[in-house]
């Protein structure tokens, strides 16, 4: 029987391997693979600017991959729509031309911040290997949708790297991490238990850190 299901399965990868010749064939024409020491993330006007070291160059890029830290330099995604809109037709062409503007701006704008930048912190490795989680990115950063599922007022940025070092700083020693607690309830409790009241004190922008690292696990 063992025999025998090991042949289906050699059969059946075989099978796949026919259809998905590679399966980097799926991803944007240029996505590296970078390792966490080429990669580092910088915020600006509230937006997450994510920059990679291509042949020892920093550039502006975003992110391709969840969790094999794939980049995608704005350089080279510029370059795949101005090949595409060469042969494209109307409206497809249109379409193109639109994201190609709004990446040339984005590249300017961000640019500059990858040049002079240079990491400052260690950006965290993905929360749950394998893929697949929805709240946050490849650094630990809460997504817009993990924004929405913790009830973060939707103007904070939240990283799981920042919020362990804010939760360490102000909520050890009385009792162990609350996990996959919403903004909402946290602040709720820091009301309704006297002990707490000293929490009250704390920004918005530290407590939604905070959430990110209650959440951690939370994809
Ligand atoms: C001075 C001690 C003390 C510190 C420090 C403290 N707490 Fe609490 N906390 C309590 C007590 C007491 C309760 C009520 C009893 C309980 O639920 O454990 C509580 C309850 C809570 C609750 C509600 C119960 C639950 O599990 O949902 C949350 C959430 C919470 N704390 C989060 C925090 C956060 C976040 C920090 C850091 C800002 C923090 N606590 C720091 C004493 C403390």
């Amino acid at each position: 029987m063992l025999a025998r299901s090991q042949l289906i399965t050699a059969v059946l990868s075989g099978f796949l391997a026919l259809l998905f010749p590679d399966q980097t064939l799926a991803l944007p024409k240029g996505a590296q693979q970078l390792g966490s020491q080429d990669l580092y993330q910088t915020f600006k006007d509230g937006k997450v600017i994510t920059c990679g070291r291509i042949l020892s160059e920093w550039r502006s890029g975003i992110m391709v991959g969840f969790d094999k830290a794939l980049f995608l330099s704005r350089a080279d995604k510029i370059k795949d729509l101005k090949k595409k809109s060469r042969t494209a037709a109307e409206p497809k062409l249109s379409k193109l031309l639109s994201q190609l503007k709004k990446q040339r701006s984005l590249q300017r704008i961000e640019n500059p911040i990858c040049v002079e930048g240079s990491p400052t912190s260690t950006p965290t490795p993905t929360p749950t290997p394998g893929g697949g989680c929805v709240n946050f990115d490849a650094f630990g950063n809460v997504t817009a949708a993990g924004i929405t599922a913790f009830q973060i007022p939707s103007n904070l940025a939240a990283n799981i790297n920042t919020g362990t070092t804010v939760w360490q700083a102000n909520c050890t020693g009385c009792h162990s991490a609350n996990l996959n607690r919403t903004f909402v309830a946290v602040k709720q409790a820091f009301q309704a238990e006297p002990q707490m009241s000293f929490a009250l004190s704390i920004s918005d922008a530290d407590l939604a850190q905070i959430i990110a690292y209650l959440n951690r696990n939370n994809c």
